[in-house]
């Protein structure tokens, strides 16, 4: 299976910290040379000089147009080429019941989790993908799978970007392809509250028993960046070590 990606080069957004970090480590691993973006310019060096040689840091809101279209740009500009988007930023800044859910936290969960990857998606395909070809690989959740979840406005975001993910799938072909994961609960610091004060040894009640690494997520966006999945656009891919099956482990 190749899953080298020599000569590739990568845009991950949220990419200072938990899953967006890791997936830009293996890329790099891999040989890809690889943007990583968030807010914080602090937290993006951190993470620049954890991963090492290959990744390059650019401070950008992932909802804004224009931040989008700036580091599409210095990207090409640098690097002459743009392979890879992983919409991987996201936002939660309200749990409770949709019924009572004010519009401005609406507004910003959309403005992130949704909007965010179509824009993204608009200029690194605008910019490069629609003539040379690429992967763009959404990261959604499985809060966007069923509903009854306390994550009401997050889950209808994360819902929402499975549909964009396959729609544009069928636009973008044959030359681009578009994916989307959907993890279960991944030890970060956006779950902290879900799994924090549980022990490293805690057995969870789903098939796999244990929580998701970052790693655990980034191993598939790997597969969907290489050429491994050449034949694979518009796929859901769930990574929850079963969390989502219910039955017997709900
Ligand atoms: N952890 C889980 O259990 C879980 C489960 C299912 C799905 N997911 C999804 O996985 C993805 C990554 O989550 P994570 O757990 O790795 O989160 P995390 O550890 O909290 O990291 C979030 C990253 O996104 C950046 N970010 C946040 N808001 C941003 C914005 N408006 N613009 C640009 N960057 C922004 C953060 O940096 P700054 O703060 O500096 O911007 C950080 O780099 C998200 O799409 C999330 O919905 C996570």
């Amino acid at each position: 299976m190749d899953i080298n990606l020599e000569g590739r080069v990568a845009v991950v957004t949220g990419a200072s910290r938990g899953i967006g970090a890791a997936i830009a480590a293996a890329y790099v691993q891999a040989g890809a040379q690889v943007v990583i973006t968030a807010r914080k310019p602090d937290g993006l060096a951190k993470a620049a000089a954890e991963i090492g040689s290959g990744v390059h840091a650019i401070a950008a809101h992932a909802g804004k147009e224009e931040d989008a279209a700036r580091v599409v740009d210095e990207t090409l500009e640098k690097f002459g080429r743009l392979d890879i988007l992983v919409n991987n930023a996201a936002t939660n800044p309200y749990m409770g019941p949709l019924i009572d859910a004010s519009l401005p936290a609406w507004d910003k969960t959309f403005e992130v989790n949704l909007r965010g990857p179509l824009i993204w998606t608009q200029a690194a395909y605008r910019g490069w993908m629609k003539e040379h070809g690429g992967s763009i690989i959404n990261i959604s959740s499985i809060d966007g799978l069923s509903a009854g979840g306390p994550l009401a406005v997050y889950g209808v975001t994360k819902s929402a970007l499975i549909f964009l993910t396959q729609q544009l799938a069928t636009e973008v072909g044959p030359g681009v392809r578009v994916n989307v994961l959907a993890p279960g609960l991944v030890k970060t610091d956006f779950a902290r509250a879900l799994w924090e004060g549980a022990g490293e040894d805690a057995k969870y009640p789903w098939p796999l028993q244990r929580l998701g690494k970052p790693e655990d997520i980034a191993n598939a966006a790997l597969f969907l960046a290489s050429d491994a999945s050449s034949w694979v656009t518009g796929g859901l891919f769930v990574i929850d070590g079963g969390g989502s099956l219910g039955g017997a482990f709900s």
